[in-house]
């Protein structure tokens, strides 16, 4: 037993946020609440009213709202997935080498880095796939943890 605490440490050391460590609940919800709400948040239309006047909503600065776990995870994992890769990815990523354009909004210098990292490690390892709309595998969503 003594010899496993010290092993156990160091993988934890070596593995500093697992994806199961990031939760929806936790990490994410924070600061989607500071970086997200004003656009997406309960003022903004559910997903199928923003479609039907897409243009008047943005010149208002609304997105489809996405203010529960649910409703953010259909950008994910639903009909709509991998939105949310296509729109945060920082370039690395993207046929043309270009942010997403929701990349911006998740702070600045720094801050904005660290924020995609943590939004990487809730999809889990391998899982963040930038490809188009309808592109991904089920195999490819499925990988997708974003757990609670
Ligand atoms: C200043 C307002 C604003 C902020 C802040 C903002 N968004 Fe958006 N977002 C929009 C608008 C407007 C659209 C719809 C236009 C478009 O598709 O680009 C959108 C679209 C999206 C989409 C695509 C939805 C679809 O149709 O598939 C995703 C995903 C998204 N935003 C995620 C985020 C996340 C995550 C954050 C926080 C890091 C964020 N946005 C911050 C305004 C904003």
């Amino acid at each position: 037993m003594k010899k496993l605490i010290p092993a156990l440490l160091a993988f934890s050391a070596a593995f500093p946020a697992l994806a199961d460590d990031i939760t929806y609940a936790k990490h994410i919800r924070p600061l989607w609440d500071d970086k997200c709400e004003r656009c997406h948040g309960t003022s903004a239309p559910p997903y199928e009213v923003f479609l039907k006047d897409k243009k008047t909503f943005e010149l208002d600065d609304k997105g489809p709202r996405m203010d529960s776990y649910e409703s953010f995870v259909f950008f994910l994992t639903g009909p709509q997935a991998g939105a949310l890769m296509r729109r945060l990815d920082d370039g690395s990523n993207t046929k043309d080498g270009q942010p997403g354009n929701m990349y911006r909004h998740l702070g600045r210098g720094e801050q904005r880095k660290e924020n995609l990292q943590i939004f990487k490690q809730w999809i889990g390892e391998g899982a963040w796939i930038v490809k188009g709309a309808g592109e991904l595998s089920k195999d490819e969503i499925q990988k997708i943890k974003a757990a609670k």
